[in-house]
């Protein structure tokens, strides 16, 4: 397009803006099935060119979609009304301030970067969604990710102590510790906004003195059941593990195809939990207990670190794993209060029973994440329109059971048509008015988390 080689003059490097999309093909989707050739994609280089692409797209009325690696599960980053992608992947600035334990980051840092230099410090940054090999802080900003940590030290949100953002018409906001932290909480409103309300430049996030390591026990059971019942002993008896994740016995033979593990063949259901207590802590043999209560058939309590890194890998790994076995994949998020994660577990057992499209399901159980994961064999429209069924049957009976619909996935374009599920038509209007605050022509990644209008 023409009018794009103005904007070029504009930039610190001109070949930073792409129109031949020919080897874009990436910068179309996100981690989901979702995928919509952008108008144009630009790799910013700075603040300064995402300000200046801000302003030029809000003159011509032209949608922009803000996105970091693409490992999103919400389609919350696909280009879907045609909008020019703007990656922030290349603001990479990191600076730690160990004495504050405090990191700026550009919102192209990726996560695992910014543990690892942490780390260098005597310090560690404790979100840890199941990408953060790949995943941008940007991106899991716009998504509150959360992660297999999320229970005992919380996710995004409760790090982020400042944003720099590009608002729609080009200024620039400052909150918290870049800025002013006075006046209303304006950077919780971008948390999670998913680049609908600005495009976030720059990330202050706190740092904190990292756990000596638990112990890491991989129990297996004969049911989801016993191990959705043993996830809500041990929270119910106030044991907060470092990490407690739970996958159904179809996810776990998933995993088992993928790399071959001793204890996943044949279980029905596992539980694979890091204690919170460090290895001499008491937590181990509570947990066993409670694993024991429930008729659990294989108990390991790895001591070796090597071996129990080994033992995350099959978590970590999962999604990959469930991935390569479908044509057509999708992933669902929901979260619901722990006493209520067996009803959650039984009720995916029971749709899994009656539907003919293979899922499985696994997720943060401390937390009361679940993620439903459906493998089909393609994309037609009869399976689509089976997965679309049992996911809206899954959305109710989450919220049912006083959860949410969205545990750590976020919204995008995957959850959008049910958010008038979660809540109510005052609360709605409200975040539409706030949608048109921010951004009053529609152009900051438009199509996504709030619902069509009626
Ligand atoms: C995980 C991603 C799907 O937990 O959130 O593996
Ligand atoms: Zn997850």
């Amino acid at each position: 397009m023409l009018e794009f080689d103005d904007l070029k003059k504009l930039l610190s490097d001109p070949d930073s803006l792409s129109t031949d999309l020919s080897d874009l093909g990436d910068y179309f989707h996100d981690a989901t099935e979702y995928s919509a050739p952008p108008l144009a994609v630009l790799m910013a280089r700075n603040r300064d060119d995402v300000t200046a692409a801000v302003k030029f797209c809000a003159e011509r009325n032209i949608p922009i979609t803000a996105r970091g690696a693409g490992t999103g599960l919400s389609g919350g980053c696909v280009p879907s009304k045609g909008a020019m992608v703007l990656s922030t992947e290349h603001l990479r600035k990191l600076q730690i301030d160990p004495e504050a334990k405090t990191a700026i980051c550009g919102p192209g840092v990726i996560t695992k970067e910014l543990t690892d230099t942490a780390e260098e410090h005597g310090l560690t940054y404790p979100p840890d969604p199941a990408s953060y090999e790949e995943s941008t802080l940007g991106g899991n900003v716009a998504e509150n990710a959360g992660g297999l940590r999320c229970k005992r030290f919380g996710v995004t949100k409760d790090y982020v102590i400042g944003l720099e953002a590009v608002l729609a018409d080009g200024s620039v906001l400052r909150t918290g510790t870049l800025g002013s932290g006075a006046g209303f909480s304006l950077g919780d409103l971008l948390i999670a906004s998913e680049g609908t309300l600005a495009v976030i430049t720059e990330i202050a996030v706190r740092l904190v003195s990292p756990s000596p390591p638990g112990t890491t026990i991989l129990a297996s059971f004969s049911s989801p059941r016993d191990a959705a019942q043993t996830v809500s002993d041990i929270t119910t008896a106030g044991i907060i593990p470092t990490v407690m994740e739970f996958l159904d016995g179809d996810a776990a033979a998933c995993s088992n195809e993928y790399e071959k593990t001793e204890g996943l063949s044949d279980a029905a259901a596992i539980l694979l939990i890091e204690t919170g207590d460090g290895e001499l802590g008491v937590q181990a043999s509570k947990i066993r207990d409670f694993c024991e209560k429930n008729s659990c058939r294989l108990l390991r309590i790895e001591p070796d670190h090597q071996k129990a890194e080994a033992l995350w890998m099959v978590r970590r790994n999962l999604s990959k794993a469930t991935k390569e076995l479908a044509r057509y994949w999708v992933s669902e998020d929901l979260a619901v209060p722990n006493s209520r994660f067996p009803e959650l577990v039984d009720y995916v057992a029971q749709l899994n029973a009656e539907s003919p499209v293979r899922l499985n399901s696994y997720g943060h159980a401390g937390d009361g994440n679940l993620h439903v994961n459906f493998l089909a064999p393609s994309d037609s429209p009869k399976i689509v329109a089976e997965i679309e069924r049992v996911i809206d049957l899954l959305v109710d009976r989450a919220l049912a059971l006083n959860g949410t619909l969205s545990g750590e996935h976020g919204i995008g374009l995957a959850k959008k048509m049910y958010l008038d599920r979660e809540f109510d038509r005052p609360t709605l209007a409200v975040m539409r008015k706030i949608k048109s605050v921010f951004d009053p022509q529609g152009i900051l990644n438009p199509d996504k988390l709030l619902p069509d209008p009626e």
